[in-house]
Formats: structure tokens, sequence, C-alpha cells
């Protein structure tokens, strides 16, 4: 995700801004600014790494002692120099860096163009410069004040700086569901998205609240409520943490960090996207191809690894929901197989860097038989991204691990969101259905938060797993790919050799496997084949399996056929991947943990497989 940093005081501005932009860098980025006021304003920004930023400085400026800095991980328009950071407002003043999205962008522009402004880039970040800007003409307000005002009207999540031309010794900070950090130095202040740009010149920091501006200047820190303009009394922290451990959240792996981002990554999936009460998805990747979609006689969904799980989910949820046949392909396979492509099918084609090979081969050869390709990846600007005729991103945010956890609950996310759009304009789902379903969607986030408290009591379990060499993961109908997905991450982190199978596969050959040497993990959440599950369950406990069972509260018959049993909360049959996946991947970090594997890049594995 997106960084921010600043700097208020009597340094050079510019080796302190460009240092806290390398120290943000393990955050992803696919472009970085500086903007130093030295009198005037003196603007950096490209597409590419710091050091190209570094190479663009003008040596011979005059020193600066105020500025900000940005590394982008794009949203809204494509990685590139002119939709880079910082953002100048028309009147040359304004000069804002921002992480996060504003939903209501477009009516702000369309106002703003009303009134004459006109945008250099794609990003809403532009736009509300501009607004602010507009706002501080119209209302003759301070430039906090303006910024507060705006930031009123403003629908989204935000983290933004700003500093102005026509106020040298000021910087303003505010936030709304992304964070910053102030820094307190001596006559000297600091903004981060996190305090890893400026550890090594104070750890005295402030924590910027959602909803809350601060006016920085070399007088001190001022910070107010946005929404009532009321004065808020700062606590001002010493910081215990070193960088690494502040670069992981003070989580000890990225892994686990990111599998407990997901209520937020989801959050940030739906947003903006998911409409329950007006029946409606809006997502412009699939308005593009709504023509396609209305006339599709197929679906093909490629993908690798837990790409592909997530696809498998896909299936299920699309064919339900618009009963359009869905296949789903190694795309390891399919590039090779000379698959049978229809120029009205619609492919379908997942992968979270958007860069690995084989997926992208297939892409390509799939658009040569004329099929529509729909893109679903995290990365924007990512090959995959820019060859498929339409997509949509995950908006999960940067994932660290090469383990996949975030990318594939936000994956799935939008292929559910993806499945209510296709079962509409296929008239095969009514709207006391399509909004039962989205409401539903809307409460995941909640419900993995619930699940995330578990995490102890998952951890314990995980160490009865650790002696063991070979396991089996079993599940039903939407439950079938998350025991193919948890049986990924358990051998690709903890190097255990784990299978996924159907439940009801058991007797057709691997419950010659099970004594008291196999452990089995049972994915049995309430709804769907729950009953059908007790019996498989009844079948391997007869051979003296070992059994962790997933299920929902309270069910004494699986608990007493059980060694252990992790209780989740119940949802939607369709929805249960997106919470049954949780423990199993709690499971998988905390096996390898104790395993002293390395949890974040295991042995043979990259984050991107970018070569066949
Ligand atoms: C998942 O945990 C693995 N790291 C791997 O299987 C991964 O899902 C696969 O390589 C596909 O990557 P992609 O989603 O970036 O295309």
């Amino acid at each position: 995700m997106c960084g921010i940093v600043g700097y208020l005081g009597n340094k050079e501005a510019y080796p302190i801004l460009i240092n806290g932009l390398k120290r943000l860098e393990y955050r992803g980025y696919d472009s970085s600014g500086i903007a130093l006021f030295n009198g005037d304003m003196e603007i950096y920004k490209c597409k590419g790494k710091v050091e190209r930023l570094e190479s663009l400085k003008n040596k011979d400026s005059s020193s600066a002692s105020l500025g900000i800095g940005h590394t982008r991980w794009a949203t809204h328009g494509p990685p590139n120099d002119k939709n880079a950071h910082p953002h100048v407002s028309n009147n040359g003043d304004l000069v804002i860096v921002h992480n996060g999205i504003i939903e209501n962008v477009e009516s702000l522009r369309t106002l703003l163009i009303e009134k004459n402004y006109s945008f250099k880039s794609d990003t809403d970040t532009e736009v509300l410069v501009n607004f602010i800007e507009y706002v501080q003409k119209e209302e003759k307000v301070s430039l906090e004040e303006a910024v507060r005002l705006s930031l009123n009207q403003v629908i989204g999540a935000y983290a933004i700086s700003i500093i102005s031309k026509s106020h040298p010794d000021v910087m303003i900070a505010a936030r709304l569901g992304s964070p910053l950090v102030l820094g307190l130095g001596n006559k000297e202040f600091f903004i981060g998205s996190d305090a890893t740009p400026f550890l090594d010149h104070t750890k005295k920091v402030i924590y910027l609240e959602d909803g809350e501006l601060a006016r920085i200047s070399k007088q001190g820190i001022s910070i107010r409520t946005i929404d009532s303009d009321k004065p808020v009394d700062a606590i001002i922290h010493q910081l215990q943490m070193d960088l690494e451990s502040i670069e992981k959240g003070g989580f000890e792996h990225f892994m686990l960090k990111e599998i407990y981002e997901q209520p937020t990554s989801i959050q940030n999936t739906i947003r903006g996207r998911l409409f329950p009460e007006k029946n409606e998805i809006k997502m412009a990747g699939l308005e593009m191809i709504s023509s396609n979609l209305k006339v599709a006689n197929r679906i093909i969904i490629l993908g690798c690894g837990t790409s592909w799980h997530a696809g498998l989910v896909g299936e299920y949820l699309i064919e339900e929901f618009s009963r359009v046949p869905v296949e789903v392909e190694y795309a390891s396979e399919f590039r090779y197989r000379n698959p049978v492509i229809n120029s009205n099918d619609v492919v379908i084609a997942i992968s979270q860097s958007g860069e690995t090979a084989d997926t992208l081969a297939a892409i390509k050869l799939a658009k040569e038989s004329g099929a529509c390709v729909f893109g679903i990846c995290n990365v924007v600007g990512s090959s995959i991204a820019r060859e498929t005729d339409a997509g949509a991103f995950t908006h999960a945010g940067p994932e660290i691990g090469v383990a996949s956890t975030k990318a594939f609950t936000a994956q799935v996310t939008v292929l559910a969101m993806m499945a209510l759009y296709m079962g509409k304009i296929k008239n095969k789902l009514t709207k006391t259905k399509f909004r039962e379903i989205a409401l539903e969607i809307n409460k995941i986030p909640e419900k993995i938060e619930s699940i995330l408290k578990l995490d102890s009591a998952i951890k314990t379990i995980s160490k009865s797993l650790k002696g063991f060499n070979n396991s089996l993961f079993l599940g039903r109908g939407f439950n079938f790919p998350v025991a193919l997905e948890g049986a990924l991450k358990l051998k690709e982190i903890s190097y255990i050799h784990a299978e996924g199978y159907p439940a009801a596969e058991m007797k057709h050959g691997p419950i010659a496997l099970i004594d008291k040497k196999m452990p089995i993990i049972v994915i049995a959440p309430l709804g769907g084949l729950y009953e059908k599950l007790v019996s498989n369950i009844q079948e391997v406990k007869a051979r003296k399996g070992k059994i962790i069972s997933i299920t929902g509260f309270g069910q004494s018959e699986v608990k007493s056929l059980s060694d252990a049993v992790i209780e989740i909360p119940d949802t939607l049959d369709c929805l249960s991947p997106m919470l049954t996946t949780i423990p199993l991947q709690l499971l998988s970090y905390h096996v390898a943990v104790e395993r002293g594997c390395n949890v974040d890049q295991p042995r043979n594995l990259a984050k991107s497989v970018t070569v066949e």
C-alpha cells in the first residue's frame, strides 16, 4: 500500500525524505515522489524505484527544510509519472500526498470541472487537492479549515499530508481509515504512514486517530476532530519497537500480518462495489464485458496455486447463481493442451502478482482464439492487468509473504460479487436472494475478526501437528477447494506432505492411508453437506485417524468424534470459504513456526513464478 513521509524542521529535508521513502519500500509500490519547499515548490516524481527519483533531483537547488514524500501503490490510474504523488492544485499553491481511496471522486471531479478546474492525472488524489483549493477560495478560510471542511465532503479512506507555498512553515496531516504517525524531534517534526521513515531521528510519536486533523508548525502540533472541529489532547508515546518489527506491524512475520489484515482487505475489496439495497454490483470491468457475459455459454477460469483454488470456489459460485457452466483450468495445462476455446467464451484469469508466466501465456492463447478475458489481479499495472480485456483489482494491498492468504479471500470476494452480477444479468437470481447474499458478504469482515480471536487456541492445536509428516484435508461442496488450499498452505510453509480431497472420495482409496499417524483436518461448517461430513468423520474415527474439525458452534457430535475442534461463526454455505480458510491459514502458520521454517520465504518458492 502507499507510504507517506513528511518533514518540518531545521535540517535539510531532502535526505530525510529520500531515506524515509526507502524505509517505506517494504510496503510495496510502483512509483514515488517528493515535494520540497525552499521559497518555491520543487517537485520530483516518477514511476519506478526511489533510486530513479534520486536521479531526477537538481543538485544545485537551494536547501529546503519543509517537504513531503510518497510511495504509490496504484489504485486509481496506472503506475506512471503523471499519476505519481505529490499532486498540485491548479493554482500551484497546494501540494498533497495521499494513501487511500476516495469513493465519491467522480462527483467531486464533476463539480470542479464545472468550476473550470483541470486535471493532469487519473488519480482521486489530484481531485482532492483541487477540491481543497476550491473550498479555501469559496469559504475564505485558513488552510487547515479548508482541509477540514473538504474532508467532511469526502467519502472513503484517506491518510493525507499537505503543504502550501503560502504557508512555508506548516504541514497539515489528516486520516480516516489509513494510518498516520507524527514524530516529535528537537524543534523538528515528522509524518509517516508508520514510524519507520523517522525512527532514527525520534522515538517520540503521536498516533493520529481516525477523524483527526493535525496542524504542524515550528511552534508545535495542534490536533482537532475533522467532523466537529473539537481540540484533541494527543498522547505522546515512546516507541519501543525496532525497525523490522514496525515493518511487520508488530507481527513476527508478514504472513501473520497479512492473515490479520483480512477484515480490512476484504472491506477494501468490497468498497464502492456492493449495494445490497439497490440490488447492484458496481464494477467498471464487469460493465465493459456485460454484453459478453450476457451471451456467454461457458466461463473458463484460469490460474495457478492458490489462485486456481479461488477459481474453484468461483466455479461453484457462478454456476450456483447464474447457471452458466464453468470450467477451471490450471493455466500451465491449458496453455499446452490445445484446448477448445469458443469466441463467445468468457475467460477469467486470476493472479495475485499479475506476473505468473503460465497464466499470462494462457491469457494470450485465449485472446488469440477470440475469447473475452477478464482479469482478477492484486497488482495495478501488472502484465496480466494490462493484457486482459477488462478486470477487477482485489485491492488487498501488497502481499509480501510467499504463502498467499489475504489475496485468496479477496479473490473469492471478487468472484462472489461477479457471480451476483452474472446471476442478475442472466435473470437467475431473485432480488431477495441477491440482497441476502450481498448483506452477508458485508458481514464477513466482522466474522473473520471473531475467528482471528481463536489464534492462540489454534496455536495450541498446531503443536500437536508439528511432528507429523503427512496430513489430509477434507471438505465438500464450496469447501472442497478450501481443503485443497489448506493443504497447499501447510505443505508450502511447513514442508509436511498434505493432500486436499473431496471428503466422499476417501472411500475410493485415500482411506487406506488412515491410521493414528495420519492427522485429518475436516472442514465441516454448518449448512451445505454438514450431515454427510459427520459420517465422513465417523469413517475416519473408526480407523483411528487424528481428527481436527472446523465446524459451527455447539456441534456436540463433531466434538465427540474429534481430537480438536475449531468453532467458527455460521454464514451462507456459498460464502463459507471466506471463513473456513482463516483457521487453516493460522494452523499452517503456527505449525511452520513450530517447525522452525522460514515462514515468509519458504525453501524453493518465489512470491511470483515469472518463468515456466
Ligand atoms: C500460494 O500460497 C503460492 N504462493 C502460489 O501457489 C501462488 O498462488 C501461485 O504461484 C499463483 O501466483 P499468482 O496468484 O500471483 O498468479
